[in-house]
């Protein structure tokens, strides 16, 4: 008997809830066929940080033509595709709405299912998409895996024993380490955003320059980044009021490693406790590389970190955790509304 093959899936992907506009098509849930991103960072670094009202303007400029050029990229039209993923929340609501109406007129219009997808299911799903021109195809996260979720909004630990489903064990108090990134790098007069500049400016400094504090909060899988912030801004006070230059490099470079410390032993040993079979890393965060060597350097752990271009925020990562729940069954109505705070757990 001649076996019959299910014909792949395309998802379209959609992101926009904060100052990305992505549009992206995965096959399958791992095949990335395409990945458009248009940034805003130039439009909002003069106001150190994203202003929303900006963000959602932008947003309606540029989403049609970042949908185009993610289905041109992919040799597709959007008869060939299958879903329609679009992030729902957590994020910007006025930024939302611009990806989710966008989202709803192509499902109506082509007759479409619609899939609203959580924003930091995405980031976690980044894990599982790699490029085809790769000679052997990624090997899939294996559950159960403990994740680490380190954006510019969120920092939580996550044990996933399955698709989809996600027991929250612990996450920041206060700041969302990259929103702690951020902060610290507007004390030392580095530019938005501060991940990125915190990381270029620790290139040449010294890690072990200050003694930063460590809140470990034991017995916890919680996070907190606020006293260390306070450090950064005591020293920064000290500097000033002796009219000395303030050491940018060398605080920087301590300020990572107080982060990095925190993160990557927290996470690993969360993977011990919880008998996981790996770790995943994700978010704008894992991008940082001195995180990512950390963590290559200390477990024996498996672990996945996406590669840089689908760290920050992206709409691949959309699109795949959209094909799990499309497989799933999940059909959204055209009524859905964003969900601006929405949890993941
Ligand atoms: O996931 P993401 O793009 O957006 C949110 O969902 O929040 O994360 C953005 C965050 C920002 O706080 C940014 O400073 C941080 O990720 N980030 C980094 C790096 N690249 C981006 N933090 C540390 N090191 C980096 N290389
Ligand atoms: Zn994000």
């Amino acid at each position: 008997m001649k076996e019959t093959q299910t014909p792949p899936a395309r998802i379209l992907g959609i992101e926009s809830s904060c100052d990305e506009t992505a549009a992206a098509v995965v096959e399958d849930g791992r095949v990335l066929l395409s990945n458009v991103v248009a940034s805003q960072i130039d439009l909002h670094a003069r106001y150190g940080g994203v202003f929303p009202e900006v963000a959602s303007r932008q947003h309606i400029r540029t989403i049609y033509g970042v949908i185009d050029q993610a289905l041109q990229d992919a040799h597709l039209s959007l008869g060939d595709i299958d879903a329609i993923a679009v992030t729902r929340g957590p994020g910007l609501a006025g930024s939302l709405v611009v990806g989710m109406n966008a989202a709803k007129g192509i499902a109506l219009s082509c007759g479409l299912p619609l899939i609203g997808v959580n924003h930091l299911e995405g980031h976690i799903y980044s894990a599982w998409v790699y490029k085809p021109d790769l000679v052997q195809p990624l090997p899939a996260p294996q559950f159960p895996l403990i994740a680490l979720l380190v954006s510019g909004g969120h920092s939580e630990i996550n044990l996933i024993n399955d698709h989809l489903t996600y027991q929250r064990l612990g996450g920041t108090l206060d700041d969302a380490a990259g929103e702690a990134f951020d902060k610290v790098a507007r004390l030392l007069g580095l530019p938005y955003p501060g991940g990125p500049s915190i990381q270029k400016a620790s290139t040449n400094g010294n890690p072990t320059a200050f003694a930063f504090p460590r809140a470990r909060l034991e017995g916890t899988w919680d996070f907190s980044f606020s006293g260390l912030k306070t450090a950064v801004l005591r020293v920064v006070r000290q500097f000033e009021a002796e009219h000395r230059i303030l050491p940018v490099e060398d605080m920087a470079a301590s300020f990572q490693a107080a982060v990095v410390d925190v993160l990557v032993s927290k996470t690993i040993r969360a993977a011990q406790t919880y008998r996981a079979k790996q770790i995943l890393v994700a978010g704008g965060v894992s991008a940082n590389r001195a995180l990512r060597e950390a963590f290559l350097a200390q477990t024996s752990f498996p672990v996945h970190i996406p590669p840089l271009s689908l760290c920050t925020d992206n709409a691949a990562m959309i699109a795949s955790a959209g094909y799990f729940r499309f497989t799933k069954g999940q059909r959204d109505p055209l009524n859905l509304d964003v969900a601006p705070t929405w949890r993941l757990s």
